[in-house]
């Protein structure tokens, strides 16, 4: 079972280049359509010494990109739990990514400050053997992807899926992990995973069991929140728990391969019988038409600049007329109240009133001389001379 796992990186070498000024190199054989899993080992990168196993408390971060470009390929991921733990390349080639892919892998060592280069060369090819065209996907609860993704846990699971599915080759065609999917981060709560999606393929089609847990019957019972239908034994169960309601099944196996590269014809059409070509279209005079369309808009455009005209030119006598009345009826209003001014000043010139007391000064401060109230008080300044 495990012969057709890809992840098992063909080290082809790692050679050293001279000097030490040219990265190190790694072949690599992923295939299309199939899990590629490359662990970034620290011990890899911590340049040690040969039979040096590397420190458990090294810390070491990564970041990898495609060769000449910011990022990975679209179908390559990188993840790392933590800097003391390795971190992982990993993802499922579509058929466009065939050919030849460099891969930049830095290292940061975070305590040394080190860094270190290496070039991972992807020879991305055709999977060989029978197609697989019946494929399920799984959501594993119990794991996160970096839990499932070096190939001890991953075989685990294909071995316990075995007792599910009819006997045949299973192989792990993708995994996700469940936050590239809409998941959430869990709570820190303990036992508490991400979740991972991982898709499985055979050859040999689905048991009953797998497509009875699939079946719409199931499906109404998860959508009510009970559990769906599993008429097998879990096999899966104590290690792996799986969303038994989230279980999709894909049959691909009605579905003939489609062709990758369409195959250009000869440009002619072949002769078919019922075809009949519609009969020649009758001549037809545009003439009225574009009239019609130009000349009443016109005509109703001269109409309403005449209208226009004729208020602003002959309606203009009203006007001015009405503009004489206003300002004879301003003029009236400016002669009342110049007439009322003047009749106050009279009123005022005349007035014999005596000053309040009030405003009278009693006595000079500096003479002491009392003044008495003069007889004609509106003659006296209210600041007295003071010599
Ligand atoms: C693998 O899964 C990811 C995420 O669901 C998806 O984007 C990608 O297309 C899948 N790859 C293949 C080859 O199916
Ligand atoms: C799992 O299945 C349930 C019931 O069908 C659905 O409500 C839920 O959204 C699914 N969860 C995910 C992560 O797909």
């Amino acid at each position: 079972m495990a012969a057709g796992l890809v992840w098992i990186p063909l080290l082809v070498g790692l050679l050293a280049g001279p000097g030490g000024t040219e990265a190190p190199q790694t072949t690599l054989h992923p295939l299309v359509g199939r899990i590629f899993v490359h662990t970034l080992d620290h011990a890899t990168f911590l340049r040690l010494p040969e039979h040096v196993a590397p420190p458990p408390t090294a810390r070491i971060t990564y970041h990898a990109h495609l060769q000449g470009y910011p990022d990975l390929p679209r179908w390559l991921r990188y993840t790392q739990r933590s800097p003391h733990q390795p971190g992982f390349l990993y993802g499922a080639a579509t058929p466009e990514d065939r050919g030849h892919q460099v891969i930049e892998v830095i290292a940061y060592n975070r305590d040394s400050f080190e860094t270190t280069r290496q070039r991972l060369v992807l020879l991305i090819g055709d999977p060989e053997g029978p197609r697989l065209p019946y494929q399920a996907e799984f959501l594993v609860r119990s794991h996160d992807v970096e839990e499932v993704l070096p190939s001890t846990p991953a075989n685990r699971f294909l071995a316990a899926l075995g007792g599910l599915w009819e006997p045949g080759e299973l192989q792990l065609l993708n995994i996700t992990s469940a936050l590239d999917r809409g998941g959430r981060v869990p709570l820190p709560i303990e036992g508490r995973k991400e979740g991972v999606y991982i898709k499985v393929g055979s050859a040999s089609p689905f048991s009953t069991c797998l497509k009875m847990v699939a079946s719409p019957d199931s499906q109404t019972r998860c959508a009510q929140g009970q559990p769906p239908l599993l008429s097998c034994y879990d096999t899966l169960a104590p290690h792996f728990r799986v969303a038994w309601c989230n279980v999709s099944l894909v049959d691909l196996s009605v579905l003939e391969p489609a062709d990758d590269s369409p195959t250009p014809g000869d440009g002619v059409l072949e002769h078919d019988p019922f075809f009949c070509p519609p009969t020649e279209a009758t001549a037809r005079d545009f003439l009225t038409d574009a009239l019609v369309t130009l000349l009443v808009p016109l005509l109703v455009a001269l109409l309403l600049a005449l209208l226009l005209a004729y208020v602003m030119c002959c309606r203009r006598e009203g006007r001015l007329k009405r503009d004489l009345a206003t300002s004879d009826i301003q003029m009236v209003h400016h002669g009342t109240i110049r007439g009322n001014t003047e009749e106050l000043r009279q009123m005022a010139a005349s007035r014999e009133v005596p000053r309040p007391l009030s405003t009278l000064p009693m006595f000079n401060v500096h003479t002491g001389e009392r003044r008495p109230p003069h007889g004609d008080s509106a003659q006296v300044p209210l600041i007295l001379d003071q010599h």
